[in-house]
């Protein structure tokens, strides 16, 4: 069955206007590129994996990622933690952040994460998954969502047993990204268990996993009875992957298209991070951006030597002169959205 990825879906009372999620990515998954997901076509973005007990000790830079901008929306905010009431009290933080859906991370493989219960971990513990389930859904009014691997090892298929499980306990949808834990990212995503598991239970299914072309997502859509797709690797760097899975414009961007969006997403990084933090927060993007596009090897490398933001600035508009009208008409049509008002320590708004 052929599913249009630019209609709209639902998850409980929260309407997403497009097929395609934007995947939490710690470290990538900043409000810049929450923001630029929306506008080349994400129907509903994600924060990267937010500590609860980072939230729990008013960690300031936890709080930080409470950040919500006015058009994210609708915006999930995922938490991970190994403790039912910890992770009640952050859904709420969350809710209180201005979220529209508070996901759960029962997927991170990394191990500092999952030797303290969380993440991945919690896959074959179903008591304590569910009872956070439970806890967090109590705790909160809007829709809790959970996002899981296929399960620890190799050709687990614990996600059929403890999806079920979770719907019963209060999630609105389940988010499955088919490799095991052990698997990181080798391999491929199977997404035949994606397709078992929409069988089995009566909420919305994301796919996630090797998402990476229109052609790719209409597949996973069409064989699997999921609701929507989910990209990340392949919006890194390249929010023309999202537009292309959307359905619109498949032209490859031109080398001051690519400029402009990298110093959009480079400025709106600094505001929010601060200058010390973005520059070395950026560093990865440099090659992601221009990776593709038509710029040598070696400029990319002559980036990531730049002390500052400002000099890597500097760079990029010399190689693309025609970059900065695309950039003012961008940052015209996109200025940055008025934020909520936390009770939070002022310092976390630093970086101007
Ligand atoms: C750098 C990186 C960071 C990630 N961080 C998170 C995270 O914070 N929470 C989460 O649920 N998944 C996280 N993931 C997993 C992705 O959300 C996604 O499920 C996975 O990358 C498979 O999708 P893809 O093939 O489209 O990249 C991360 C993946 C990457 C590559």
């Amino acid at each position: 069955m052929q599913v249009d990825l630019s209609s709209s879906w639902r998850i409980g009372p929260v309407e997403i206007p497009s097929r395609i999620v934007l995947a939490p990515m710690a470290g990538v998954s900043v409000q810049a590129f929450r923001r630029q997901g929306r506008r080349f076509g994400a129907g509903l973005v994600c924060s990267e994996m937010v500590s609860c007990s980072g939230l729990e000790h008013r960690n300031e830079r936890t709080l930080g990622y409470l950040r919500i901008a006015s058009d994210e929306h609708p915006l999930a905010v995922q938490i991970f933690g190994s403790n039912p009431a910890t992770m009640a009290e952050a859904a709420r933080m969350v809710e209180d952040a201005g979220a529209d859906l508070v996901d759960i991370n029962f997927g991170c493989p990394v191990k500092k994460v999952t030797k303290t219960g969380a993440g991945a971990t919690l896959l074959e513990d179903p008591a304590r998954a569910t009872a956070i389930v439970t806890a967090v859904a109590d705790a909160v009014s809007v829709p809790v969502t959970v996002k899981m691997r296929r399960g620890l090892e190799n050709g687990s298929r614990t996600c059929l047993e403890l999806g079920p499980r979770l719907v019963e306990a209060g999630a609105a949808s389940l988010t499955l990204h088919p490799r095991s834990a052990k698997q990181m990212y080798t391999g491929e995503a199977d997404h035949s268990l994606t397709r078992k598991l929409a069988g089995l239970v009566d909420v919305p299914v994301v796919a996630s996993g090797d998402i990476t072309s229109r052609a790719r997502a209409q597949a996973v859509l069409g064989t699997t009875g999921a609701q929507a797709v989910m990209v990340g690797r392949a919006a890194q760097g390249n929010p023309w992957a999202i537009r292309e899975i959307a359905g619109e414009f498949a032209a490859d961007p031109s080398r001051k298209e690519i400029v402009a969006e990298l110093i959009l997403f480079m400025r709106e990084t600094v505001r929010e991070l601060g200058e010390r933090r973005a520059a070395s927060f950026l560093k990865k993007f440099y090659g992601w951006y221009l990776g593709r596009g038509p710029f040598p090897r070696a400029f990319k490398q002559e980036l990531t030597q730049l002390a500052t933001v400002g000099e890597v600035e500097e760079r990029l508009f010399a190689a693309a002169p025609g970059a900065s009208f695309l950039l003012a008409r961008l940052e015209w049509e996109h200025a940055p959205a008025a934020e909520i008002e936390l009770e939070l320590p002022i310092s976390i708004y630093g970086g101007g």
